[in-house]
C-alpha cells in the first residue's frame, strides 16, 4: 500500500520535530499496512523554504534510521506546493513525487479558481502532471452526491437533477471538470472518509470516490493526529464503499 502525502520528515515542516517522533509515525503507518511513504513536506513561502536538496537528504537519513529499526518501509521524497501568487517560482527545480512527473499541490483555502486555474497552467506547461492534494477539503472543488432515501429521491423529482443513482448519478462541478481536462489528478486523503475533516469533506470524499475522481490517497500524516485511529477507520470506511481501491492503493501513475 502506497501513502502518495505524508509529512514524516522531521525539522523540516509541521511534521515530527524530532527523528524519534519519525520513527514511531513510520511504525504506526507500517503496522497499518503502508509499504512504501512519499514525503512530502510543505513548501510555503515565508512558512516553510523547503528545498528539494533538504527531501533529498532527509528522505535518505530517515530511511537509514528505519532500516537500523527494522522498519519496512521504502521512502520516496515529494513536496507539498502551495498553489499561492508565489508558488510560479517554485517550478526553477521543483520536486515532483519520487521520479513521477507527478506535482503535489494544494489549494490554499483563500484561493480563487482564477489563481488555481493560473498556477496548474504553469505546471502542465513544464512538462509536469499537477497532482491536487485532498480535494475534498476545498471549498472550490465542490461534488454533488444524490442524497439517499426518500428526501433524495423527492429533490431528484423536483430538480430534474441526477436521475440515475450511483455511481453514475456523481456530478463534479464545473470547476473540477475544468481541472481534470488540463491534466489535473487528484489524491484523497484516507482520513476524509473517517470525517476527519468533517461531515462535508467527508461527503465530497464518498463523491469523488465514486465518481472516479482520485488517482491515488495518502495519509497526511502528522504527528497531531492519532494515526492508528484515524487511519484505521478510514481504511474501514473505504473497504465499505465502491470505487476500485486497488489502484488507488497502487497507484499506476506512480509506477516504476
Ligand atoms: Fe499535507
Amino acid at each position: 500500500m502506497i501513502d502518495c502525502h505524508c509529512h514524516l520528515l522531521p525539522g523540516i515542516d509541521d511534521g515530527p520535530e524530532t527523528l524519534e517522533e519519525s520513527i514511531g509515525m513510520a511504525r504506526a503507518l507500517r503496522q497499518l499496512g503502508f509499504t512504501e511513504i512519499y514525503c512530502t513536506p510543505h513548501s510555503i513561502p515565508g512558512m516553510y523554504e523547503t528545498s528539494p536538496q533538504d527531501v533529498l537528504e532527509g528522505v535518505a537519513r530517515l530511511q537509514r534510521a528505519l532500516t537500523e529499526a527494522g522498519i519496512t518501509l521504502r521512502l520516496r521524497p515529494g513536496m507539498e506546493y502551495y498553489l499561492d501568487t508565489f508558488f510560479p517560482s517554485r517550478l526553477v527545480n521543483p520536486q515532483p513525487l519520487g521520479s513521477s512527473r507527478l506535482l503535489l499541490v494544494e489549494a490554499p483555502s483563500w484561493a480563487d479558481a482564477e489563481l488555481v486555474r493560473r498556477n496548474v497552467l504553469q505546471i502542465v506547461q513544464a512538462g509536469l502532471v499537477p497532482l491536487i492534494a485532498h480535494p475534498e477539503r476545498c471549498h472550490l472543488l465542490r461534488v454533488d452526491v444524490p442524497r439517499a432515501g426518500v428526501l433524495g429521491e423527492l429533490g431528484r423529482m423536483l430538480t430534474g437533477r441526477g436521475g440515475a443513482r450511483g455511481a453514475g448519478a456523481v456530478r463534479f462541478s464545473p470547476f473540477v471538470a475544468e481541472l481534470q481536462g488540463m491534466g489535473c489528478l487528484f489524491q484523497g486523503n484516507i482520513g476524509s472518509f473517517a470525517g476527519r475533516y468533517g461531515r462535508q469533506a467527508s461527503q465530497r470524499a464518498a463523491g469523488f470516490l465514486a465518481g472516479g475522481g482520485y488517482s491515488c490517497l495518502g495519509s497526511d500524516s502528522h504527528p497531531f493526529y492519532n494515526l492508528d485511529e484515524m487511519l484505521g477507520e478510514g481504511l474501514k470506511k473505504l473497504e465499505s464503499l465502491d470505487g476500485g481501491h486497488d489502484q488507488l492503493y497502487r497507484p499506476a501513475v506512480l509506477a516504476d
